[in-house]
């Protein structure tokens, strides 16, 4: 069977990430999570002390840093590596949420990120989630979805997710980070968060995980 890109775009925290992994299991399929790309990126910059203004640092970083996914054989869970290194727990860590929208307007990050993540999916039989998949890395993608949930929603869903982390924060954090980062993410010149003509809009506020997951299979199969 022919083999295609589904791209899965959307605001922060409405299941985008656990609704991809389950379709990419369900077909076989390979996921690239393009957020943790990005997070790994504001790691870097913010372990070696290089300010997010400093161009020709960023520059010189992205030509250094090496990000790559690793698959977890006893999770099945795929992780983030960062020059090598499993760094999955503190890329999902809030400090990083507060600050990776702000390297993800820098144009240079930008094109490295989208570069690879057109290189990773080159041979088609993917799936990636993250903001502008079906608008820029693939706007050929055969599947687009926009996914979208009420604020207060995400927020609960994030919360629950960083107290497995071992993480706890107060709704209302969540809530301020969530905002923020919808906002500069919607509102960058460089590839901003927008649903593209083409994709179809999911609502998660009142869906279960597996109404999601139904969903984009539908149309996977409406396409195939
Ligand atoms: O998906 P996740 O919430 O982990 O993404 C973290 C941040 O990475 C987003 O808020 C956004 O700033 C950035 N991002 C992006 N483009 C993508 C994926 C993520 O700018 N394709």
């Amino acid at each position: 069977m022919r083999k295609i890109v589904i791209a899965i775009d959307g605001y922060s925290s409405c299941g985008k990430s656990t609704t991809a992994k389950a379709v990419a299991a369900e077909l076989g399929y390979a996921y690239i999570d393009t957020g943790a790309m990005y997070r790994a990126v504001t790691l870097y910059l913010l372990e070696h002390k290089i300010a997010f203004d400093n161009l020709p640092r960023i520059e010189q970083a992205l030509h250094e840093l090496h990000i790559s996914f690793k698959r977890n054989r006893r999770t099945g869970r795929n992780e983030l590596c960062l020059d090598g290194e499993i760094r999955e727990d503190e890329i999902r860590q809030m400090y990083i949420s507060n600050s990776v929208s702000e390297v993800s307007v820098i144009p240079a990050v930008r094109h490295a990120m989208v570069s690879q993540q057109q290189r990773m999916g080159r041979k088609r039989g993917v799936v990636m989630d993250g903001r502008d998949i079906g608008t820029t890395v693939f706007p050929d993608a055969e599947v687009k979805v926009f996914m979208t949930a009420e604020t207060r929603v995400r927020a609960l869903r994030r919360q629950e997710e960083l107290a497995v982390n071992g993480e706890h924060v107060e709704v209302e954090a969540i809530i301020d980070n969530l905002t923020k980062r919808d906002h500069i993410d919607s509102t960058r010149t460089e590839s901003p968060l927008r649903r593209a003509a083409d994709a179809v809009l999911l609502d998660t506020t009142h869906i279960t995980i597996d109404e999601q997951v139904d969903f984009v299979l539908e149309r996977v199969s409406a396409t195939l």
